[in-house]
């Protein structure tokens, strides 16, 4: 792509959150908030700019350091679950400790209870309801216990109670573990919980709310 084909997505982007942390990115679609938390995830790399995540610098990171960062730090909930079709709920939510050599069957039947799907383990994705997907995927997100947890759009795809109940349990994992959190919401029920509300607009972040 040429340099007249360049599409500026944000600009002049300072943010910091604190260990424990939770805080909520709300924008118009297309304003940028799917870009920015793979960028704070390491999955990106930006085009400029610095971004520090649990003490590393991950625009200075090659793709196989960045992958092993988020593989200790980070998990992510995508907003359409990205659960792999041909494994089981316990399969996909081991997955993430089989890739680091951190198999762990009872770590995988506790956080499928933390969700309340111990029933379901032996299940596929294709059996299960769209909130019970996003449990899974929470499960997989969770299961390696981040420092860190993004979540793009998480009750996205989900009816208002379904969207409660993930919303419920991303909080207790922030409130009880310690985990940061940081979501991409349309549901102002959920991002008026959070202790700071971003608001994305112009390829610029502003401060909607602050409780800190
Ligand atoms: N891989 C990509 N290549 C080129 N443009 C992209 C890519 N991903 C997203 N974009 C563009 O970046 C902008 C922001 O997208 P995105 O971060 O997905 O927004 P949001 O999550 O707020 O809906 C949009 O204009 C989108 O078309
Ligand atoms: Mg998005």
């Amino acid at each position: 792509m040429g340099p007249e084909e360049e599409i500026k997505i944000l600009d002049d982007i300072c943010l910091t959150l604190g260990e424990g942390d939770n805080a909520a990115i709300v924008g118009a679609s297309g304003s940028g908030k799917t870009t920015l938390l793979g960028l704070l995830a390491g999955l990106d790399l930006p085009t400029r700019g610095q971004i520090t995540l649990a003490g590393q610098r991950l625009d200075t990171l090659d793709e196989e350091a960045r992958a092993g960062l988020r593989a200790h730090h980070v998990g992510f909930v995508f907003q359409n679950f990205h659960l792999l079709p041909s494994l089981t709920a316990e399969e996909n939510v081991a997955l993430p400790l089989e890739l680091t050599g951190r198999d762990d069957p009872a770590r995988v039947r506790e956080v499928l209870e933390m969700v309340g799907l111990s029933k379901r383990r032996r299940h596929y994705p294709r059996q299960l309801s769209g909130g019970e997907q996003q449990r899974v995927a929470l499960a997989r997100a969770y299961v390696s216990r981040p420092r860190i947890l993004f979540a793009d759009e998480p009750t996205g795809s989900l009816d208002h109670n379904t969207g409660q109940i993930i919303g419920e349990l991303l909080f207790e994992l922030n409130r009880n573990n310690g985990t940061t959190l940081i979501l991409v919401t349309h549901d102002s029920s959920l991002a008026h919980r959070c202790q700071q509300v971003f608001h994305l607009d112009g390829g610029r972040l502003h401060v909607m709310a602050s409780a800190l």
